[in-house]
């Protein structure tokens, strides 16, 4: 799939304010390339005459079965790439055999999110103001979500780049201000929310995943992680899964990309917990990579926000489906019928 060809066609069809907003890293383009390009920097060591008639790529997710280990990133303001947003996103994931994140942003109702069928994950970001955050989780555990994902990346101003400006004041977005997007909120906290209060905390520590815990029963994912002895004092503290992030490229424009924070991570916690992964994923080939350096499922960003503003749920359908056979076509050329033969062996550097 040509990501960048559908990426064009997106921002042909998008109001220019929308498509800076979605395409915006934490610095230039140059930061947006090292984030894609980490993944091209290995090549692979093919096995020869393995049984691949039939490819498998069906795993569990936190003991959420998917057919897919392509799964969808949680984005804000999806609603401005099509109307239906997450509506027409998580029923593409259904049809996919897939999963979707849902971002605290979502100016979609958790209800309707869950009638599209998909299984989903709600994305946190703990505000200062505790009570909206506390409603947030409450609402998505009544709605069937069956993880929470803390992303814990984004904690103060980003490189002062103008297209990533909006990141500097959550109550005055380019696209909607908090009102307008925290629809799963009682009015009293989503006007809160346009406050102070609606500034992400930094205070609350890994303490906050065994909260998490406690308050919703569901296992948590720590988002954002890229060093292996994070990933260790998140699973001490109680995380059953952590998603090695740069947040696309849009945190801090000088981290390293996930492609090369991938194996530490991967390493640090064996198999103790489930370590996934995104940032900079375009080809099913990329998949690939990130499986055998220790990923057990991917997330995609902006390829799916593409696939949503050129063509809605069908668009992101063709998204998740090409990506997939993909994946399958390089486990066929790998000699890996499943994926638990995508193995680090068959990873070098370029
Ligand atoms: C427009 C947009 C909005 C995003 N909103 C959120 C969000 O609300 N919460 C979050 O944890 N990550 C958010 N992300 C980051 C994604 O979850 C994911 O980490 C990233 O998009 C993956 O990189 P990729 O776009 O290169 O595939 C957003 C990304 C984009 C592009």
């Amino acid at each position: 799939m040509d990501v960048d060809a559908l990426e064009a066609a997106a921002a042909a069809t998008l109001p220019p304010h929308v498509y800076d907003y979605f395409r915006a890293t934490a610095g230039g383009p140059e930061v947006a390339e090292r984030s894609t390009s980490a993944w091209s920097a290995f090549l692979h060591r093919p096995h020869v005459l393995q049984d691949t008639e039939r490819i498998d790529t069906g795993t569990t997710v936190l003991g959420t079965p998917v057919t897919t280990p392509v799964l969808v990133a949680p984005m804000a303001q999806q609603v401005a790439a099509d109307p239906l947003g997450e509506r027409a996103t998580a029923a593409a994931a259904a049809a996919a055999g897939s999963l979707i994140g849902i971002s605290t942003n979502t100016a979609v109702p958790f209800a309707e999110v869950a009638a599209a069928g998909a299984p989903w994950w709600f994305q946190l970001y703990i505000f200062k103001d505790r009570p909206i955050s506390e409603q947030l989780v409450d609402r998505a555990v009544e709605h069937g979500a069956s993880a929470i994902i803390l992303t814990v990346d984004i904690t103060g101003l980003r490189h002062p780049s103008p297209e990533a400006n909006y990141a500097v004041d959550p109550t005055d977005w380019p696209l909607s201000p908090a009102a307008d997007r925290l629809v799963n909120l009682d009015p009293d906290l989503r006007e809160r929310a346009r406050g102070e209060g609606g500034w992400f905390a930094r205070d609350f520590g890994f303490r906050a995943i065994e909260w998490l815990r406690e308050r919703t029963g569901l296992p948590v994912v720590v988002k954002g992680v890229l060093r292996g002895d994070d990933a260790r004092r998140a699973v001490d503290a109680g995380a059953s899964a952590v998603l090695v992030s740069t947040h696309g490229a849009r945190a801090f424009a000088t981290s390293v990309p996930s492609a090369r924070a991938l194996a530490e991570v991967a390493d640090a916690v064996g198999t103790d917990v489930e370590v996934y992964v995104d940032s900079g994923l375009r080809s099913g080939i990329d998949v690939a990579t990130a499986l055998a350096l220790g990923a057990r499922a991917v997330f995609l960003g902006r390829p799916v926000m593409w696939g949503l503003a050129t063509g809605g749920e069908a668009g992101v359908r063709n998204v998740l489906e090409r990506v997939h056979q993909e994946l399958v076509t390089a486990m066929d050329l790998l000699g890996a019928p499943t994926l638990a033969d995508l193995t680090q062996d068959l990873v070098v550097p370029a």
